[in-house]
């Protein structure tokens, strides 16, 4: 089978509730997305999942959740006023407004062409800051410079800023990781590809604090360690290579950066233009400490930040040194992991009848349904009462639903196309021997189970 497209899992999501066009009543809002019944399912499983991996599986990161709106300082000194921009064109034949630096550069004569139209006459770039402005308080005017503040782009300032709060407060010693889940928001000029690129997104970010001569072994540490956790996801190896970062691409805060890629676009001829980003490892060095430092001096020894009122700097009491610690930064995005779980998880197979057959090979931990409870013949009220008792007493351990609004092989096909890893059915027989048939979707095999040993067989398959 070849693997889907995003469109596939556009169609799929549209379908059956993981994801809707945002505002489409009104004709919708480029690019934005609204996660629906299963849709935000899926993204908490995937979060719960990351925080249990990256939280309660280790002994050295702590939790955070900070405000999405900061004071305008936090991102002066951060240095997004100043450099957190794209470089803009318009084409000036068929009025494109673009990237530059994501245009096709002609060999011959080194010029951009439009992604559009393919013409070269191109206006100069123009710097668009992509952070989305907002004003503060009741009194607030659109152009009263103190009231302007930003929707966050990143979580990671949030982290920065807190770090001796965190680190007064939980005693911590180096090194250690703080970890949060949050949305961002970017005014991308070219959103797209689905939830690929949109403009309001969310992330899952640790910031690792280490001392600097530690951190090149803590980022290759990171990243062994998050190939392992992507994977668990259900992610295949072969749909994902690592990209190291020229001198060019790095960030002005990056010693290093790797990005881990994924296949989204297998469709596309040219094998490199298959892999696009699902998360990046940053060694962030000690810029974010510093420059958020009352009195600090970034490597160059001009930036003096008069503002802050902290000093970020740590004190190894066995070494008796000061210093800011260097950070490691791996961040991934929630929508792009959502997207490339449910492309790797997308199956089609024929069945006995010849009927193609959509599966959704999601690991259980991240299934939105675990089990479906169905009865055979809905128009038996005893079956019927069976039926929505075992969905009852499943519930409270797993997430079950119960449906009869279909042939029982139309509701084993919706569940499949879901991704649910169980379904029990309940017929004219169970009300004799008090036992069900359990259908699993991978194999489609049926094993007849007593009511009273359902839960705990089934408990045991999900984990
Ligand atoms: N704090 C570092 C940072 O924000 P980034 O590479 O700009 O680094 C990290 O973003 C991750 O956030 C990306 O790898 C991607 O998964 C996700 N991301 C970034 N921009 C996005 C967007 N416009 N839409 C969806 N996800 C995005």
């Amino acid at each position: 089978m070849s693997a889907p497209n995003i469109e596939t899992i556009v169609s799929l999501s549209k379908r059956r509730g993981f994801v809707f066009p945002a505002s489409d009543i009104y004709g919708g809002l480029g690019s934005s997305w609204d996660y629906g019944p299963l849709g935000v399912e899926l993204a908490n499983n995937i979060k719960n999942s990351w925080w249990r991996w990256a939280v309660y599986e280790r002994d050295d990161i702590e939790g955070l959740d900070s405000s999405i709106i900061q004071n305008r300082l936090v991102w002066k000194y951060s240095g997004h006023e100043d450099t957190f921009s794209d470089p803009l064109v318009d084409c000036r034949d068929c009025n494109a407004r673009l990237r530059l630096d994501k245009l096709e550069i002609d060999p011959a004569d080194g010029k951009a062409t439009c992604s559009n139209c393919g013409s070269k006459n191109l206006t100069d770039p123009k710097d668009f800051n992509l952070m989305f402005r907002t004003t503060v308080g009741a009194a607030s005017a659109d152009d009263d410079p103190t009231a302007l503040a930003y929707l966050r782009p990143e979580t990671a300032q949030g982290i920065f800023i807190n770090f001796k709060n965190v680190l007064d407060t939980s005693r911590r010693k180096l090194p250690f990781g703080i970890a949060q889940i949050g949305k961002a928001f970017r005014n991308e000029v070219t959103p797209g590809n689905f939830i690929f690129r949109t403009r309001e997104f969310e992330q899952m970010e640790i910031e690792y604090f280490c001392r600097p001569e530690d951190a090149p072994r803590v980022h290759q540490e990171w990243l062994d360690s998050y190939d392992q956790w992507i994977q668990g996801l259900g992610i295949s190896s072969s749909n994902l290579k690592h990209y190291e970062q020229t001198k060019e691409e790095l960030a002005h805060y990056s010693e290093r950066t790797v990005d881990i890629l994924y296949r989204f676009f297998p469709e596309r001829e040219d094998e490199e233009k298959q892999w696009d980003e699902l998360m990046g490892i940053a060694n962030r060095t000690d810029y974010d400490l510093r420059v958020h430092s009352k009195k600090p001096e970034d490597a160059d020894g001009k930036r003096i930040n008069p503002d802050s009122t902290e000093d970020l700097s740590y004190f190894d009491p066995q070494t008796n040194e000061r210093f800011y610690p260097y950070i490691i930064e791996p961040s991934t995005g929630v929508n792009r992991t959502l997207l490339a779980v449910m492309m790797d998880a997308y199956e089609e197979r024929t069945n006995d009848k010849g009927e193609v057959r959509v599966i959704l090979r999601l690991k259980p931990e991240l299934a939105p349904i675990k089990v479906a409870v169905l009865p055979l013949a809905k128009n038996k009220p005893e079956i019927v009462e069976m039926a929505r008792k075992i969905k009852k007493e499943l519930q409270p351990s797993m997430r079950a639903v119960y449906d009869d609004t279909g042939g029982i092989g139309k509701l084993y096909a919706r569940q499949d196309e879901i991704g649910t890893p169980f379904c029990v059915t309940v017929d004219h027989e169970s009300l004799e021997d008090n036992a069900v048939t359990v259908r699993d979707r991978d194999t489609w095999e049926q094993e007849r189970v007593s009511v009273d040993a359902l839960r705990p067989l089934l408990s045991e398959r999900l984990n």
